[in-house]
C-alpha cells in the first residue's frame, strides 16, 4: 500500500497503482478524446523478437546494464521540491494549453509503454524482451508522474481505459524504429532544451514539473540509444531506399512538433521561449543526435525549411477551421497546400553523414 509508480520496478505494477488512484476521479475523457493527438502502435512482435544483437553485445550489454541499475528509481515523485501550484489562479488560456500539452504528453509516454510492454509480453528474446520491459517500466513512471500533476487541476488520464479504447496503428518493425527513435531522441531534446533555458531563466518556471526534466530526458535518451543499437544490427535498415523513408520521418516528425508547439502561444509565452527559436534549438540537437546513426540530416538552415514549416502550418490551421465550420471545399483545398508544403520540405536535398562505427553516445546538452 502506500506505494508510488516512481518506485515501481515493472510497467504493470505502476499502471495498478495509477488505477488505483484513478477510480476515485472525474475523468474528463470526452476532452481528452479531442485532445489525444499522440498515436498508439502495434507492429510485427515476431519480426521485432528475432533481432540477434550478438554483433553489437559490447555496446548493448554497457546500455542494458545501466538501465538495469535503475538510476532513476523513486525520482519521478512529488518531494519538497515540488511547489504549490495555482491552478485556480493561473491565467485561462495558458491553464487550457499547459492542461493540453501534459495530456499529450502524458498519452505520448504512455503509448510507449503500451507499445513496448507488448512486446516484451510476446517476445520471448531474451535481449529484446528484457530491454522491452526495462523501456516499458519507465515510460509507466513518466505517465504517472504526469498524471499526478494533472490530478491536482482536477484532470486524469485514466490509463487502463486509453489501453483499451484508443486505436492502435500498424506499423512494420522498421517504421517503428525509425519513428520510435526519432520521438525518444527529440524528446530529450525537448526536455534538455526547455530545462537548461529554466536553469538560467527560473522566473518562467511557471510549474514545478520542469525541475524534474533533467533525469527524465536521460531516460529518453537510453531508450533512444537502445533503437539505435536495434537499427545497427541490420545495416540495410539505414541505406538505399530506406534512407528515403528515414527522410520521410524525419520530415513528418519535426513538423509535426513545429505544428502543434505553434499551436500553444500562451504555455510558450510563460515559458519565455519563442516557438521558432526553441524549434530550430531542438531541431538542432536532434539532428546532431541522429547522425549516430542515420547518414542525412535535413538542411534546416535551408531558407526553404523555414517558410515550408510555415506554410504547412497554415495550411494546417485553414484546414482545422474548415472542418469545424463544414466547408468541403475549402477543407479539400487546405489538405492540398498541406499536400504540397509538405512534398516541398522533403524535397529539400539533405544533408550527408559519415555514420560512426562506434553508434553509443552520452547525453551531452
Ligand atoms: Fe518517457
Ligand atoms: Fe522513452
Amino acid at each position: 500500500m502506500n506505494m508510488h509508480s516512481a518506485d515501481a520496478t515493472t510497467a504493470e505494477e505502476a499502471i495498478a497503482i495509477q488505477e488505483t488512484l484513478d477510480s476515485d476521479m472525474a475523468t474528463e475523457v470526452a476532452m481528452q478524446d479531442t485532445l489525444l493527438t499522440p498515436r498508439f502502435y502495434t507492429t510485427d512482435f515476431e519480426e521485432l523478437d528475432a533481432i540477434d544483437v550478438s554483433g553489437i553485445r559490447d555496446e548493448w550489454d554497457q546500455l542494458i546494464d545501466r538501465m538495469v541499475s535503475d538510476p532513476n528509481k523513486g525520482h519521478f515523485k512529488k518531494n519538497q521540491d515540488w511547489d504549490t501550484v495555482d491552478w485556480d489562479g493561473m491565467e485561462p488560456k495558458l491553464k487550457k494549453e499547459f492542461i493540453d500539452f501534459l495530456i499529450s504528453s502524458c498519452t505520448a509516454e504512455f503509448s510507449g509503454c503500451v507499445l513496448y510492454k507488448e512486446m516484451k509480453r510476446r517476445g520471448s528474446n531474451k535481449d529484446i524482451t528484457q530491454l522491452f520491459q526495462l523501456m516499458a517500466r519507465d515510460e509507466a513512471r513518466h505517465a504517472g508522474f504526469i498524471n499526478d500533476a494533472l490530478r491536482e487541476a482536477g484532470v486524469a488520464v485514466n490509463l487502463g481505459f486509453l489501453t483499451q479504447k484508443k486505436k492502435y496503428t500498424y506499423f512494420r518493425p522498421k517504421f517503428i524504429y525509425y519513428a520510435t527513435y526519432l520521438s525518444e531522441k527529440i524528446g530529450y531534446a525537448r526536455y534538455i532544451t526547455i530545462f537548461r533555458h529554466l536553469e538560467e531563466n527560473p522566473q518562467y518556471r511557471f510549474h514545478p514539473i520542469f525541475k524534474w526534466f533533467e533525469e527524465w530526458c536521460n531516460d529518453e535518451f537510453a531508450h533512444g540509444e537502445a533503437f539505435a543499437l536495434l537499427m545497427k544490427t541490420d545495416p540495410k535498415l539505414t541505406k538505399g531506399i530506406n534512407v528515403w523513408w528515414i527522410k520521410f520521418f524525419l520530415t513528418a516528425v519535426y513538423s509535426t512538433m513545429y505544428i502543434r508547439d505553434h499551436q500553444r502561444p500562451a504555455f510558450h509565452q510563460a515559458l519565455g521561449v519563442d516557438p521558432d527559436w526553441y524549434a530550430h534549438e531542438v531541431f538542432t540537437k536532434t539532428s546532431k543526435l541522429t547522425q549516430q546513426i542515420f547518414p542525412i540530416t535535413l538542411d534546416i538552415d535551408n531558407p526553404r525549411w523555414a517558410a515550408g514549416l510555415d506554410r504547412l502550418r497554415r495550411a494546417n490551421v485553414d484546414l482545422a477551421i474548415a472542418k469545424k465550420e463544414g466547408r468541403k471545399l475549402a477543407q479539400f483545398g487546405a489538405s492540398v497546400r498541406a499536400g504540397l508544403a509538405f512534398v516541398g520540405l522533403y524535397t529539400i536535398p539533405s544533408k550527408k553523414h559519415k555514420v560512426p562505427s562506434v553508434t553509443r553516445m552520452e547525453p551531452a546538452y
